[in-house]
């Protein structure tokens, strides 16, 4: 089929990528002249595993090109794609403005039926303000539909689970539309969920916020578990093997981060207050996350007493491993609130320290770990890299002023850590003993 998708962020790219992959002609559009000229000399715009693959193999098939054009893509394709962002305003309700203006433009370039596909996290019902501004700048009164096709990509394997997701969302009004879209995923062999437009919005903002309280929900146990003695990890594996609960989205950390949970879940709040209901359940889930990051520098400060001229070594600062992603992520908050305490930061990560100098400022950027530890007070793991994973221990504890690590990710063993004689602390893991002492 031919398909044109508008906006080539994180998800239209990887989606036009992955379509032109199925088989079909892409056309993906964006107003950023630089972002498509680049991709037109294929450079990828942000890091993201086996998509830069996937573009050139595509684009030497002839199967996907670039334009920055609505009315080119939208006049050469049979299906639309509205991938563009949908950033958050000050009180969390999202910025639809960019959705507005793609699809007035859409309207005003439709000559023959289209399907008008949303794809980007909208608040529920936005379709119908779709179609409405569709009919109203639809000047020729051209045929088309509205679907609803939410994305479930996650950054770092966001081509994998394009190719093989475990479901695909299809909200429709009429069997056209529903062939359409059936036939464009006609290749992925995985249940499909056929619904209406509206039940299909809610789904994504359900699944997002669903997987957001999970995170929390461990947080909250794991700090549970450092006042009595128990081991967060192990209770997560308890827990995890009961089917109806799931192994993943058990580790607890320095809590989530990204574009997305925090985004998400400010609008869904915002959207149940619209329609007079109180989701008090999410904005405990976004409170514990916001507690999350302040426990990990009490943590420090209970290490070192004093943070005032110390130096902290930052290990990871990415939201997330695989990604250079650094919107919302824990690093920020965690190291302005050691900034404030007067500490002063040394800070590596293996994909983010150009992302990272855009936002964070008085932070040293290293070359690797080992210059991190250098010299430092002490360390602090803020996202799980494997590479962080494999570390020269005995070579860390030699660079480091003094032995200590503060794991907000829980990557390494405690006890092993204990016999290589450093003061280690990770998330939810107390020390039963201290009780038998009292
Ligand atoms: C998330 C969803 O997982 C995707 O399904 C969805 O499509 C995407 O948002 C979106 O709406 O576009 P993403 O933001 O890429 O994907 O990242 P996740 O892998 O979900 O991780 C989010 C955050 O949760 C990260 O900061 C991660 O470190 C944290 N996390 C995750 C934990 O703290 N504990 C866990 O057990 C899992």
């Amino acid at each position: 089929m031919k398909i044109c998708v508008i906006g080539i962020g994180h998800v239209g790219l990887v989606t036009s990528a992955g379509f032109a992959q199925l088989g079909h002609r892409v056309i993906g559009v964006d107003n950023d002249i630089k972002k498509i000229k680049g991709l037109m000399r294929k450079t990828v715009p942000f890091y993201e595993p086996e998509l830069e693959k996937l573009i050139r193999e595509n684009q030497k098939k002839g199967r996907l090109s670039f334009s920055s054009s609505i009315k080119f893509g939208v006049k050469n394709s049979e299906v639309v794609f509205i991938c563009v962002g949908t950033p958050p305003r000050e009180d969390g309700e999202a910025d639809l403005s960019s959705v507005e203006k793609v699809v007035r433009e859409v309207a005003h370039s439709l000559d023959d039926y289209r399907t008008i596909v949303e794809k980007s996290t909208v608040p529920v019902n936005t379709w119908q303000w779709i179609k409405h501004t569709v009919n109203l700048y639809n000047k020729g009164n051209t045929e088309f539909d509205v679907g609803v096709n939410p994305e479930f990509l996650r950054e770092g394997s966001a081509v994998k689970d394009f190719l093989q997701p475990d479901r695909i969302v299809i909200g429709v009004e009429n069997e056209r539309a529903k062939k359409i879209l059936l036939e464009i995923y006609k290749k992925i062999n995985c249940p499909k969920i056929i619904t209406n437009l509206s039940t299909a919005e809610i789904i994504k903002h359900a699944s997002n916020s669903f997987l957001a309280t999970k995170i929390s929900f461990i947080n909250s146990v794991s700090n549970l578990c450092e006042k009595v003695g128990a081991d967060v990890v192990k209770v997560a594996q308890g827990m995890g093997y009961d089917p109806r609960i799931g192994k993943a989205f058990l580790s607890a950390g320095v809590g989530y981060g990204g574009f997305c949970f925090p985004k998400d879940l400010a609008a869904f709040i915002h959207i149940g207050e619209k329609y007079g209901y109180e989701l008090t359940i999410l904005k405990a889930v976004q409170k514990v996350n916001e507690e999350q990051r302040k426990i990990l520098v009490k943590k420090v400060k209970e290490a070192l007493w004093v943070l005032k001229d110390k130096v902290i070594g930052v290990l990871g600062l990415a939201f997330k491993p695989n990604t250079d992603d650094m919107r919302l992520a824990p690093s920020i908050y965690v190291i302005q609130m050691l900034q404030q305490e007067g500490a002063r930061i040394k800070a590596f990560d293996p994909a983010a320290t150009l992302e990272a100098k855009k936002i964070l400022h008085g932070v040293k950027f290293c070359q690797d770990a080992y210059e991190a530890a250098m010299n430092s007070d002490c360390l602090v793991i803020l996202t799980e890299w494997d590479e962080f994973k494999n570390l020269d221990l005995k070579k860390i504890k030699k660079l480091l002023k003094v032995p200590v690590i503060i794991d907000g990710r829980n990557i390494f063993d405690h006890e092993k850590m204990k016999k290589l004689g450093f003061i280690y602390k990770g998330v939810g893991k107390g020390d039963a003993s201290i009780f038998l002492k009292k």
